[in-house]
């Protein structure tokens, strides 16, 4: 891969594949080679529906007998509040179906916030200092919003910093109805790792596909770096890995596909 700006030790490398099923593949054996190297690394995952074909690769991985995840820690980015884990359109839920039933992990090592705690303050404090207590994220798994949110840090005047409550955007709220009977449904406040949060992160790996994405994609990498595009902040993190497909890269000039920005 060629290095077209020096930016000393930030680095965002721009993996630009052919498709979805490409998209997974690559993702999942990047998280698989962290899983290699540290058998007990702490895994930032998240939701949505680019996501799912990675946690099929990892499974694949560990079923071949490549993986062992008996000693992985994993901290989800983000959760619904007002929706218990059990209930089906629960981060909680969805991370049970797409991997974590499928895996050895030790589900006593799997944190997602609780979007049901009476006092979320207190859940957000704690969330963090568990994750402080477990080392901080190794490597970080990220989707992205059409809007260039990440988590659910939606556009706004300043970066957030820690795990906090967040009232979603129209948007997102939008977007997320297709998961659900009606948009009146879509629950409207979530608790997400802040910005800062994700930024500590030792590794970051972005996925994205399709040309909604585009957009958000433009601007993580060639934007300003605006809170109005949250992820766009990711221009400052030294180790940031965007696995996209070519609609989702197809704002980006071709010469900086496949290289390091
Ligand atoms: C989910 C999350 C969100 C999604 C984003 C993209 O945990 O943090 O930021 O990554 O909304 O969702 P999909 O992949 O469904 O397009």
């Amino acid at each position: 891969m060629k290095k077209i700006i020096n930016k000393g030790e930030k680095e965002m490398k721009i993996v630009v594949v052919k498709n979805s099923e490409e998209m997974s593949k690559k993702a999942g054996r990047l998280i698989g080679s962290q899983v290699i190297v540290k058998e007990n690394c702490v895994l930032g995952l998240a939701t949505g529906s680019t996501p799912i074909g990675t946690y099929q690769d990892m499974i694949a991985q560990y079923k071949e007998g490549v993986l062992d995840f008996s000693k992985v820690s994993v901290f989800n980015l983000d959760e619904y509040i007002g929706v218990t884990a059990d209930n089906d359109q629960s981060y909680a839920y969805f991370m049970k179906e797409n991997l974590f039933q499928h895996v050895n992990i030790d589900l006593a090592k799997t944190n997602i916030p609780s979007g049901m705690a009476t006092d979320m303050e207190a859940e957000c404090l704690a969330y963090e200092a568990k994750m402080k207590a477990a080392g901080g994220v190794d490597l970080q798994l990220l989707g992205i919003g059409n809007n260039g949110h990440i988590g659910f840090n939606e556009p706004d005047h300043n970066f957030s910093q820690r795990t906090h409550t967040v009232q979603l955007t129209e948007s997102t709220i939008e977007a997320n109805a297709r998961f659900f009977k009606t948009k009146e449904e879509v629950p409207t406040m979530a608790v997400t790792m802040g910005i800062k949060t994700i930024m500590n992160a030792r590794k970051v790996v972005l996925v994205a596909t399709g040309k909604g994405k585009a957009q958000a994609i433009y601007g993580t990498v060639l934007g300003p770096i605006d809170p109005q595009v949250p992820s766009s902040i990711l221009q400052l993190h030294k180790d940031t890995v965007l696995v996209i497909d070519e609609e989702a890269a197809s704002l980006l000039p071709k010469e900086i596909w496949n290289t390091e920005v």
